[in-house]
């Protein structure tokens, strides 16, 4: 974890607020486009928190809250009781959104999902890359850094306000794309199923706030060996592989708990896992707060 101070909290639409975290130790681990950081909350919730400012900005973080209706507890804490001045723990960047090189590309962002498109929208513009934005919300007030996207990029930049114009028709953004160009959406989950819905898998970039609803067999009970250690450790079928652990003793960092955050990444060295998340395990590793074994046993590196 890093330590840093609050040293801004702005308004930047209705229901959304600017968070400026100033390193308080020195220069903050670097970043790229689309990484997120696990924010500990003081009261004791950890949440994610997609970067929204410049990478070679070394010294603060921003990110930005939506205070969400359906809060559990996170949000609203931001909103109701975070002040500046404050000392907040920030985990080092994780990146489960990366922008890979294309000649041109196609951002979608729904609200608060603009957050990690905004440094991807600026490095790829950088990059000398052909680039355009569709940033949907209900109306421009809810919609955080509208202005300010479309006062830098000018006609890059689409604000679509579904309380005037509906839902845009991601068809025919989809008719007029070069073949070659890459699609990152970000956004509510309905956004993220329309995309999905018309753009083709091996193009398309989803970073999902929620886990999608999967159908998987009952759970059933394994072994983690631990290979450091020597340990090994039974899971329930009523627990997670995360809390398993947990409860004999290991400290495997935790966010979401939900499969969409990556903060809980191990290294499975023997036996087959079963991938429940909604990022997508490299080869070799899982995450352990929702995914189990396929396998009665797994060999992990801890
Ligand atoms: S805690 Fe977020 S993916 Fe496991």
């Amino acid at each position: 974890m890093q330590r840093t101070v609050l040293e801004r909290v702005e308004q930047v639409a209705e229901g959304a607020v600017l968070l400026v975290l100033r390193g308080a130790e020195g220069p903050l681990a670097p970043w790229e486009p689309g990484a997120h950081v696990d924010l500990a909350l003081p009261n004791w919730l950890t949440r994610q928190y997609s970067l929204c400012g410049n990478p070679a900005d070394r010294d603060s973080y921003r990110v930005a809250v939506r205070h969400d209706r359906l809060s559990r507890g996170g949000s609203e804490y931001v909103h109701l009781f975070l002040r500046t001045g404050r000392t907040l723990d920030v985990s080092v960047p994780r990146n489960n959104f990366p922008l890979l090189p294309a000649p041109e590309y196609l951002f979608l962002a729904g609200g608060i999902g603009i957050t990690p498109i905004l440094p991807m929208l600026a490095a790829a513009v950088e990059a000398g890359a052909s680039a355009t934005l569709v940033y949907v919300g209900r109306s421009v007030a809810t919609m955080p850094f509208a202005g300010e996207l479309r006062a830098v990029h000018g006609d890059r930049v689409r604000v679509h306000a579904t309380e005037e114009y509906g839902r845009p028709d991601f068809a025919t953004l989809a008719a007029g794309l070069d073949p070659r160009a890459l699609v990152y959406c970000c956004g509510p989950t309905p956004m993220l199923d329309a995309a999905e819905a018309v753009f083709p898998a091996r193009r398309l970039h989803i970073e999902r706030f929620r886990p999608t609803v999967k159908e998987f067999p009952p759970a059933r009970p394994f072994d983690v060996h631990c290979v450091r250690s020597g340990h090994t450790i039974r899971v329930g079928a009523e627990e997670s592989m995360l809390d398993a652990l947990h409860h004999a003793g290991y400290q495997i960092p935790s966010g979401c708990r939900e499969g969409v955050c990556g903060s809980c990444e191990i290294a499975v060295v023997d036996g087959e896992p079963e991938h429940r998340d909604d990022i997508g395990a490299p080869p070799g590793r899982m995450y352990c707060c929702v995914s189990r074994a396929l396998s009665s046993r797994l060999t992990i590196e801890l």
